[in-house]
């Protein structure tokens, strides 16, 4: 989604803090990159099946994402990337959007970030500079490579009933090494989606990427290692996720009342799991279904310095991103 000028202006302010926050977020990937490797020498001087450590993730915090407008005509439930959720690699930010027929992102630009979206109602074209068109509708993905740069325009459909166009838009961090790295991207069409499903038909999981219920759908979409499970459940369903180890992680709640880890979860909420565990367990208590998303990546050992769409390893590769925006901006 597009990023405006103001928008951007605040997030120059927040340079310096990310700067900052970079030294925690060093700690914190060493630390988790050395119970990863920990793990994993057990598991392989062990057993393969690693029943000894199956254990729920705690959650770490549950919070509403905040409806609010951005750009002309569209409102934003932005959960990753607030000052509730920020260093969660390799996250960058999550927006929930719905964005009327007169509303959309003009061309604007990206820089060192994988972007996913999935629309969940209505439509999206888009369009780059490089000649690259395409068109989303209901229930289909497009993960787009900033790589070392990309302008481009996400303009949503005009419905006939004049409903209005909503889906999610995830930024992944690349990693360093591929930040200058071509563009790219990949659509994934609804129908080429594999479904699971458990206990007894009460849990569904629209397995886009990773492995769920006897389904591996484990798919070069996006660089850096993501999982993304679609998950409806009916009233009285539950269902035990299996997630990697030391990877980070979070539910986000699209409709209905979901108990995650005994703790009911209301709709639009993010859940930020700790990255202790193995597994994440959900459940439906209420009287009508529920629907949420899981999704999880392998976090990045780097720094992260950011600038709206701009999302680089130090202040200087901003600097240069910036000075070679075309005045459009
Ligand atoms: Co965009």
């Amino acid at each position: 989604m597009g990023w405006t000028f103001p928008s951007l202006f605040i997030i120059l302010i927040s340079i310096v803090a990310s700067i900052y926050q970079v030294k925690t977020l060093n700690l914190y990937n060493t630390s988790s990159t050395t119970t990863n490797s920990s793990l994993t020498n057990n598991t392989i001087t062990n057993s393969p099946v690693h029943t000894n450590m199956s254990a729920p993730r705690a959650i770490r915090q549950a919070f509403l994402a905040i409806e609010k407008s951005e750009g002309m005509g569209a409102r934003v439930r932005r959960s990753i990337g607030t000052p509730k959720l920020r260093n969660f690699s390799p996250f960058l930010m999550l927006d929930h959007f719905t964005v009327g027929k007169d509303a959309g992102f003009p061309d604007h630009p990206h820089r060192g970030q994988e972007t996913i979206t999935y629309l969940l109602s209505g439509g999206v074209d888009h369009e780059d500079f490089a000649g690259h068109k395409g068109t989303i509708g209901p229930g289909d993905l497009q993960f787009m490579t900033a790589g070392r740069g990309i302008m481009h325009a996400e303009m949503p459909h005009n419905n006939p009933d004049g409903s209005p166009n909503v889906g999610i838009q995830l930024w992944v961090d690349l990693p360093k090494k591929l930040k200058m790295c071509e563009p790219r991207y990949r659509d994934l069409r609804a129908q080429e989606i594999p479904i699971a499903s458990a206990d007894g038909g009460r849990a569904t999981i629209k397995v886009i990427s990773g492995k769920s219920h006897g389904i591996d759908s484990v798919k070069d979409l996006a660089y850096t290692p993501v999982w993304i499970l679609d998950i409806t459940l009916k009233p009285g369903g539950r269902i035990n996720q299996i997630l990697p180890i030391g990877w980070n992680a979070f539910a986000y709640t699209l409709e209905g009342t979901t108990t995650i880890n005994k703790k009911k979860i209301p709709q639009y909420h993010n859940v930020e799991f700790v990255q202790e565990g193995d597994s994440v367990q959900a459940s439906n208590e209420s009287d009508e279904e529920s629907r949420f998303l899981i999704i999880a990546g392998q976090p990045l050992d780097q720094q992260v310095v950011q600038y709206g769409p701009f999302v680089l390893s130090s202040t200087e590769d901003v600097y240069q991103a910036i000075s070679g925006l075309p005045v459009a901006l």
